[in-house]
C-alpha cells in the first residue's frame, strides 16, 4: 500500500472528527495530494454532507466490502473539494470487517496519496478496524477535562495496538479557556501524552462549512490553522497557529 493511512479518533464524541477529516482532506487535496476519506462510523453518516456530496454517495463501504459493488462505483469525488474522494459508512447494520477493510485499502493504496479513516468516538469496531491498518493517528480533542481524560485512554489503546505515530489535534479552542475547566492547552497535552500537531479554533465558520457543505474562506483563521496541520501531515515544518 503506497498511500499514507491516517486514522482520526477521539475518546469523547462530538469533538469534530468528521468535520476535520473533511476539511483536512480538502487541505491535503489543495496541496496536490489525491485523498480518499473512508467513513467507518456505521449508521452515523456525515462526511457526505460536510463535503457537499449529499445524495451522491449511492453505494457505501458495506456494499464494497461485501462485494455488492465495485469500489470505483462507491467512491465519490467531493463536488466542493477537487481530488477529495469519499466513501460513506453503511447507513445501518454495517459491520466493518478489519480483514476486508485491509484488502480494500491495499487496492486503493496505489491510487491515492493519503487515506483518511474517520472513526467513531471510543474504541469500538471502527476504531479497531482502523488501528489495524493506520500508520498514524490524529486524536481530536476539545480543550476540556473529560475530552483530555478520555483522550488519554484512547492514546494508550493506540500505543498498545501498535500505532506507530499518534498526534494530538486540539479542536474547538475558544479565544480564552476560562470556562473550559483547563487553564492551559499544555494541561490537555500532558494529560493525553501525545505530541501536538495543531490547534483549530472554535469557529462559527467551521460550523457553517460543515452544516452546509461549503468551503471556508481562504484567508480566515480556521483555514490557516487547517493549512498548517495539513503541511505538518506532509512532513513540512511550519509554526503552530495557536489562537
Ligand atoms: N472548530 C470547530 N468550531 C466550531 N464547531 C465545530 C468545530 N469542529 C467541529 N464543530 C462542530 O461540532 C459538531 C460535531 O462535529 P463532528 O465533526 O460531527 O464531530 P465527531 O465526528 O467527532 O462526532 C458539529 O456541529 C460541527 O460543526
Ligand atoms: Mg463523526
Amino acid at each position: 500500500m503506497s498511500a499514507s493511512v491516517v486514522m482520526i479518533a477521539s475518546g469523547k464524541g462530538g469533538t469534530g472528527k468528521s468535520t476535520l477529516a473533511v476539511l483536512l482532506g480538502a487541505e491535503l487535496a489543495a496541496r496536490g495530494r489525491r485523498v480518499l476519506l473512508v467513513e467507518l462510523d456505521c449508521g452515523l453518516r456525515s462526511v457526505d454532507l460536510i463535503a457537499g456530496a449529499s445524495g451522491r454517495t449511492v453505494y457505501d463501504l458495506g456494499d464494497v466490502l461485501e462485494g455488492r459493488c465495485e469500489a470505483g462505483k462507491a467512491l465519490v469525488e467531493s463536488p466542493v473539494y477537487h481530488d477529495l474522494y469519499l466513501i460513506s459508512a453503511p447507513y445501518s447494520g454495517g459491520r466493518i470487517e478489519p480483514a476486508a477493510l485491509r484488502v480494500f485499502l491495499e487496492r486503493a493504496g496505489p491510487v491515492f496519496d493519503t487515506i483518511l479513516l474517520d472513526t467513531a468516538a471510543g474504541m469500538g469496531r471502527p476504531f479497531r478496524a482502523a488501528l489495524g491498518v493506520a500508520g498514524r493517528a490524529l486524536l481530536v480533542l476539545t480543550p476540556d477535562p473529560v475530552a483530555a481524560r478520555d483522550g488519554r485512554v484512547v492514546c494508550e489503546a493506540l500505543d498498545a495496538g501498535g500505532c506507530p505515530d499518534v498526534r494530538l489535534l486540539l479542536n474547538q479552542v475558544p479565544p480564552t479557556l476560562e470556562n473550559c475547566g483547563v487553564r492551559h492547552l499544555d494541561e490537555c497535552i500532558d494529560t493525553v501524552g501525545a505530541q501536538l500537531i495543531g490547534v483549530i479554533p472554535y469557529s462559527e465558520e467551521i460550523r457553517r462549512a460543515g452544516a452546509t457543505g461549503t468551503p471556508l474562506s481562504p484567508r480566515g483563521r480556521p483555514r490557516l490553522a487547517l493549512r498548517a496541520v495539513a503541511a505538518r501531515l506532509c512532513g513540512r515544518s511550519v509554526p503552530l497557529v495557536v489562537r
